[in-house]
């Protein structure tokens, strides 16, 4: 049996164009959303993740601001940038992006970035409001990851869902969002033993462990619901997971592919979290 394909752009797209409805009629109110997003220096994936998210403003209609800034900024002048985005009316989210040269500290600027504002959903304090269930901003990978899994259709309360990876940004807020869901959830790594064997009992399983088609179809009970979070280059220059989708699609059940899977929900739910925090900035929402 061959697997249904979980299309994330498909899903991407619906997401945006609900979204693009939604700016309209705001706008008509006079709220516009706005996203600053703040690149030091030149790494080259970066620089494509920024004109993305660039983009995805201007197609939505939301305000932007990019701030290239030269790879040798100080400390201590991205925090005053920080500051004053801050305190900027127009600019309702504001992204760091990572990573940040050796001389800065990431976790000084996170925690530097106004609570209501971090549509990273990195902020102690929202990590803190997942932690315990409260309204947060929650962190965009892991929030595209449990929409698609409700696309599919398959219910997530009570099942076991199994997630490999123990990430700050995507193992373990997915963790807490499949409990949430009250989904069971075992937590694997790559210190865990017998690994397939606890795989194996999985109806929902969420890769994120980084290392290029770590998954075949042994890890995978039959009919179960395959999220592959891995973005690995391989020297090739070609995109690879860390599910090996040719195998494991033989014996899943909805599997996402990559590319075209998770990777179109990550700005997809950055802009959604702008959009929640431009509402709530209003007292909209
Ligand atoms: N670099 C790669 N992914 C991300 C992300 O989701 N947020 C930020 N701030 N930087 C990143």
């Amino acid at each position: 049996m061959t697997a249904s394909i979980i299309n994330g752009k498909e899903v991407s797209q619906e997401l945006r164009a609900s979204m693009t409805a939604e700016v309209k009629r705001l706008s008509e109110q006079g709220v516009v959303p706005g996203l600053a997003v703040v690149l030091v220096g030149e790494d080259p994936a970066s620089q494509v993740y920024v004109r993305n998210k660039e983009k995805a403003c201007h197609d939505l209609g939301f305000y932007s601001e990019v701030h290239r800034l030269d790879a040798s900024t100080s400390q201590a002048d991205l925090l005053a940038l920080v500051d004053k985005l801050n305190k900027q009316e127009s600019i309702n989210g504001i992204l760091v992006q990572l990573p940040l040269p050796g001389h800065i500290e990431e976790k000084a600027v996170i925690d530097a970035i106004a609570v209501e504002k971090d549509v990273d959903g990195f902020h102690p304090v929202n990590v803190g409001n997942l932690v315990i269930g409260d309204d947060s901003l929650l962190p965009c990978t892991p929030a595209g990851v449990i929409e698609l899994i409700k696309r599919t259709g398959i219910e997530m309360s009570g099942k076991h869902a199994v997630v490999i990876g123990r990430s700050n940004i995507v193992g373990k807020p997915v963790s807490l969002l499949l409990q949430r869901e009250n989904a069971t959830v075992t937590m694997c790594h790559s210190r865990t033993a017998n690994m397939k064997e606890i795989t194996r009992q999985a109806d929902i399983l969420v890769v994120a462990i980084g290392r290029a088609n770590f998954v075949d179809a042994e890890y995978v009970k039959p009919g179960a619901v395959v999220i592959d979070v891995g973005m690995n280059r391989l020297d090739n220059g070609k995109l690879a997971g860390d599910v090996d989708f040719e195998s494991v699609k033989e014996v899943s059940g909805p599997i996402t592919p990559v590319p075209g899977g998770v990777g179109p929900m990550t700005i997809t739910m950055l802009m959604q979290n702008t959009l929640i925090a431009a509402k709530r900035a209003h007292g909209l929402a």
